[in-house]
């Protein structure tokens, strides 16, 4: 079968049709099921990961998948770099431009920052997360963790809660998902934290049902979806200073997941989050059959295997 992935960037979900989709998702699920017949796939290959921006999941998986297929890692320190110096962004890539590494993991605060070091590269790019703007790599595990719980992706009934506006993994999930047939999204969120305009004419424009709801609705949101998708606030999205400061405290506990809101939930019913969590879930859920969230984080390594193969394989 042809490698639909072989060369590409990994930029934004909007890049990705459904097919693109469904051949990563299967690719992926052979790789979880076979680990050992990729041990040696990327043999001789280098990744340089560019973490601009802090990471535990994104870094660590992108590395392990590195290596348990028997490739090498570069070694970025941003502390360490030359960026306190007041290097570019632009002029940090060029160097890893010369220094031919076979793919590039890039994670910046700066939305358009994976574009911009797309547009200097000749070797993949892979989006770790560019700002508040989109986190593709987390959007695809995410849709093979939906597979895993539902079996399918068309169809399913999602609630998005939290952090909407500045939520970058919700903005490339919403997106993927409106590349599916049937599937109904819940968003609930802060007044201040709702989706951004620009991501809802999207889904308008592909037909897809969605409802916006404030937080004291999400008890009754709950009992609606196959899958609740919980985000944190993003803290270091909003604006420095006072003003920041203020909006930020206004938001900080406006919700907790409790296990008393479970009650009532749809067969099959389970728990999402990209993770890190903070407060917005209670802890007593993470050891009931309803958290999925440390499963889904598990899934990062198998796509993000599948993602570093493909896109360097021909
Ligand atoms: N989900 C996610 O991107 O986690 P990290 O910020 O730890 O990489």
């Amino acid at each position: 079968m042809e490698n639909i992935f072989f060369n590409r960037n990994i930029i934004s979900t909007e890049d990705f049709s459904r097919s693109d989709f469904d051949f990563l998702l299967n690719y992926a699920e052979e790789i979880k099921k076979n680990p050992e017949r990729f041990s040696k796939s990327m043999d001789g290959k280098i990744m340089a990961p560019l973490f601009f921006e802090q990471s535990t999941r994104t870094s660590l998986s992108f590395q392990m998948a590195m290596l348990q297929m028997g490739g090498r890692v570069l070694d970025f320190d941003v502390g360490g770099s030359s960026l306190g110096k007041g290097e570019t962004i632009s002029d940090t890539i060029r160097m890893i431009k010369g220094y031919k590494a076979d793919a590039v993991v890039i994670r910046h605060p700066s939305g358009g920052s994976a574009q911009l070091a797309a547009d200097i590269l000749n070797i993949p790019l892979i989006n770790a997360g560019d700002g508040p703007n989109q986190h593709p790599t987390q959007t695809m595990l995410d849709l093979f963790t939906v597979k895993e719980i539902k079996g399918k992706i068309d169809g399913v009934e999602v609630g998005l809660v939290g952090d909407l506006k500045y939520g970058r993994t919700v903005h490339s999930l919403l997106i993927a998902l409106s590349k599916y047939e049937g599937c109904k999204i819940y968003f609930v969120s802060p007044e201040v934290l709702k989706v951004p305009e620009t991501f809802l004419q999207i889904l308008r424009n592909k037909g897809i049902q969605f409802s916006e709801h404030k937080l004291d609705e999400l008890q009754d949101i709950v009992k609606l979806v196959d899958v609740l998708y919980m985000t944190r606030i993003q803290r270091e999205r909003f604006p420095e200073g006072i003003e920041g400061e203020q909006q930020y405290k206004e938001v900080s506990e406006a919700y907790c997941l409790k296990p008393e809101m479970l009650e009532g939930v749809k067969a099959g019913f389970k728990i999402m989050h990209p993770l890190p969590k903070v407060s917005e879930i209670d802890v007593s859920i993470d050891d009931s059959n309803y958290a999925y969230y440390f499963e889904q984080a598990a899934n990062g390594l198998h796509i993000r295997k599948a993602l570093l193969y493909l896109t360097t394989t021909k």
